[in-house]
């Protein structure tokens, strides 16, 4: 069927193909095979997005996609940016665009159409069916199989109507019940607890794949009240067309791959995960969370669920993040006034929390703490922000060999790490089981890696091939390089 909805993952995925990034595998069981491919693969440098089919235990064309923003022309493709020829580039063509996305969001108003593949099949009542659909067993001590990991959750507020959409993992208890776990904060969950004060059912239809933008967006802080919906019209400068959800009226992307509609009716919860998160880490044990009652199932032919699995990173998700909240940092920096910011890089081996390396070009003493200290703790940063590290404009913040090199040999350890204490932490760092504290907090570094500032002059020159020579050995022994 012609589609005309912008977030049609097929017309992605042939984009993708072209590019040569797309693989197929068959006949991996959905219980830890599934996810152990998918995890080795994205530990690959620029992995291939995987399609898998032939799931064992499930009808063949009931497909799983994962990895899919994981390199960085994908990334850059499904940000409908141009090419990019670093990871550092595409954080400055971003670094701007989202003020402008949210500024413009308004004008795109999703278009309400009356049908699109979505509706290619319809379960409703008894005939609701979650086992047909691969929910994988994504790590083994998890305490469940998990349908939804890049999914996109729609709800809409009970006062307002706003429309939110947030990325929360969903667990499958059995046939028609899922489990949605929404952190305490999150727009789903206040969400949520308007109608649990109101003893209504919540309404919620849960996208499993669409194209990779929706999700991408869903699983980022879009601001209160904004609806994900109309930010992405921003982001692809149209709007994007939905249907709506025969029970609830909830809209969603009308060409999704699978829709799970239904409610949260009242008191309804069950216990919930562990669930191998983020930092690579179990965090959490099983413990109560809302449960929704799935009464329609919406999918094409041949649906694709997309799964993205946290785990230690590099994971599934920990690119994007690494790239989008690096672009977050660097605009943070300069809309701060620190001046000559040449990259910034937000680790994936932190979350993209943890571990966060700015470079400079050092222009008065104190430059150096300065842009250190906003990079801990300006707004978009200041959340578990545990290292922060400033180099030199000759170090490239996404290398952490040369980070580490930087730091190994500029730094006098007594003078150029400074702590902070009683920063925001979360209950979801691995090292809070040794705190102190009783509230979220912990203390950070940042770690001054610049050369003394006054010590520019005469500070040891650095022993490497100049650039040119570098191109020019390249060029004449291309076998060798
Ligand atoms: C793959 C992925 C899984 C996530 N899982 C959860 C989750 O289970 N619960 C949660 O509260 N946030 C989760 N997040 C983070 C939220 O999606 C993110 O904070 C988002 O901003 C939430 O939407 P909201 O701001 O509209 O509440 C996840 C993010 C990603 C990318």
């Amino acid at each position: 069927m012609d589609t005309p909805d912008p977030l049609d993952l097929r017309a992605w995925l042939t984009r993708i193909d072209a590019l040569g990034e797309l693989r197929h595998c068959l006949g991996a069981s959905a219980d830890l095979e599934l996810s152990a491919i998918s995890q080795l693969n994205v530990k690959k440098h620029n992995p291939p997005v995987l399609l898998f089919d032939d799931i064992q235990g499930y009808e063949k064309g009931f497909r799983v996609l994962t990895c899919s923003t994981s390199s960085l022309q994908r990334l850059a493709s499904i940000l409908r940016l141009p090419f990019q020829d670093s990871h550092q580039s595409l954080v400055k063509a971003l670094r701007d665009k989202p003020t402008q996305w949210q500024a413009n969001a308004h004008k795109y108003n999703p278009v309400v159409v009356d049908s699109g593949p979505v509706f290619e099949n319809i379960q409703s009542g008894d005939k609701v069916d979650l086992h047909q659909f691969p929910a994988p067993l994504w790590n083994d001590a998890d305490g469940g199989q998990y349908i939804g990991t890049g999914c996109s959750v729609v709800t809409r507020d009970l006062e307002s109507g706003w429309i939110n959409v947030g990325t929360y993992r969903i667990m499958r208890h059995d046939k028609n019940h899922v489990g949605l776990m929404m952190v305490p904060g999150k727009h789903g969950h206040i969400q949520h607890s308007k109608y649990i004060q109101a003893k209504k059912p919540f309404p919620v239809a849960i996208v499993l794949g669409a194209d990779p933008l929706n999700y991408l967006i869903s699983g980022i802080e879009v601001p209160f009240e904004l609806s994900e919906f109309n930010y992405i019209g921003a982001i692809l400068s149209r709007s994007i067309s939905v249907v709506k959800g025969e029970l609830t009226g909830l809209p969603f992307p009308s060409a999704s791959e699978v829709v799970l509609e239904g409610w949260v009716y009242p008191g309804d919860q069950a216990d919930e995960g562990p669930f191998g998160e983020f930092l690579g880490y179990y965090t959490g044990s099983a413990s109560p969370a809302p449960v929704m009652t799935v009464e329609r199932i919406y999918h094409r032919h041949k649906p694709i669920v997309i799964g993205s699995p946290p785990s230690k990173p590099p994971n599934d998700y920990s690119y994007s993040k690494s790239v989008m909240r690096s672009a977050l940092l660097f605009n943070a920096l300069v809309n701060s006034g620190v001046p000559d910011v040449h990259s910034v890089w937000a680790h994936e081996i932190g979350g993209s929390r943890l571990f966060n390396v700015v470079s400079i070009k050092q222009r008065y003493a104190g430059h150096a703490r300065q842009a250190g200290h906003i990079l801990n703790q300006c707004g978009v940063g200041a959340y578990m922000s545990r290292y922060s590290v400033v180099v030199d404009e000759d170090i490239d913040p996404s290398n952490l060999q040369e980070v580490m090199w930087a730091i190994a040999t500029r730094t006098d350890p007594e003078v150029d790490i400074d702590l902070i204490k009683r920063g925001m932490g979360s209950k979801s760092d691995p090292m809070s089981v040794a705190y102190p504290y009783s509230a979220p907090l912990t203390s950070k570094a940042v770690i001054d890696a610049c050369r003394p500032f006054e010590h520019l002059h005469d500070f040891p020159t650095v022993v490497d091939i100049s650039p040119e020579m570098q191109n020019q050995v390249r060029e004449k022994w291309k076998d060798l390089f």
